[in-house]
């Protein structure tokens, strides 16, 4: 079990080193810690997240991510994740994502449940993600789920100009990721991993969402640690053992050092 530490390793701005030695400290205590990661994890790989100062849903509405949406333009829908796959196709991992495979290879986290849909983590080197919406490499007909690379799909929207159809039974195809009003389905993979977790490492998530950001609360519900390494405030923050407001990259590689 862990006790709650004392108010100033939330609310206060220590040096950086302190919040890394504290991290540190509760990584070497913990016995099964897991690492909780959200589209902010990803900005330093020129992705943009959501609900951040340069975020998607300030520029676009968050109902294109929406299954009604598809539903109702799947042309419009596609052009969005067209768009969004740009975006990451090109995306490498950043040392963030490097240094949590580091943790993993090391011993201090076993697994990353991550709410992005860009492969980054995979990429880097982390061996057990869970992929709570998927990814985007993937797309599968909306009929008879056969599958086709998503990037066949938007060269088929690009060269057609309509959303692109199933090979085999001309339904239409959609990304492999969860949308807005769908069913999380490794919901319960994630459950089964958190509560058998004493420490949950939040990095950039406004965890606004849900059942994704049940899986830090779980932890810290038992009795875990809760660390939350992010730009802006969340939700939990009050509930949290550590809360950084630093640049995910920066706090993770010097993690990586300290216990090294
Ligand atoms: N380092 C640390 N934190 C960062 C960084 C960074 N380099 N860049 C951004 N952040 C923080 C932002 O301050 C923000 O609070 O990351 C957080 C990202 O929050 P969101 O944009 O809400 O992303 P996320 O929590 O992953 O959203 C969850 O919402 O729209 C859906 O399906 C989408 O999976 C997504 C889900």
């Amino acid at each position: 079990m862990f006790t709650r530490l004392e108010e100033p390793w939330r609310l206060c701005r220590r040096p950086l080193v302190e919040y890394v030695e504290k991290i540190a400290e509760i990584l070497r205590r913990a016995k099964s810690s897991i690492a909780f990661t959200g589209a902010g994890i990803s900005t330093e790989s020129n992705i943009p997240d959501f609900r951040g100062s340069q975020g998607l849903w300030k520029k676009f509405d968050p109902r294109m991510a929406s299954r009604c949406y598809f539903e109702e333009d799947p042309k419009g829908f596609w052009n969005f994740y067209a768009m969004r796959y740009n975006a990451i196709a090109n995306a490498k991992p950043n040392d963030g994502h490097i240094a949590l495979a580091e943790l993993e290879k090391k011993g201090y986290i076993n697994s990353v449940i991550t709410q992005n849909i860009d492969t980054l983590h995979t990429k880097a080197g982390s061996k057990s993600v869970i992929e709570l919406h998927g990814n985007i490499i993937w797309s599968r007909c909306d009929l008879c789920s056969a599958e086709r690379r998503t990037i066949e799909c938007i060269e088929e929207l690009e060269s057609s100009d309509s959303p692109p159809t199933c090979k085999s039974c001309g339904g239409l195809m959609r990304p492999s990721v969860v949308l807005f009003e769908e069913p999380v389905k490794l919901m319960e993979v994630a459950m089964d991993i958190a509560v058998r977790s004493d420490c949950c490492l939040v990095v950039g998530s406004s965890l606004t969402v849900y059942p994704a950001a049940m899986v830090p609360e779980v932890v810290k519900g038992q009795g875990g640690a809760l660390i939350i390494i992010n730009m802006d405030p969340t939700p939990l923050d009050y509930r949290a053992d550590v809360v950084v407001r630093e640049k995910a990259s920066i706090v993770l590689k010097k993690l990586v050092e300290v216990l090294s």
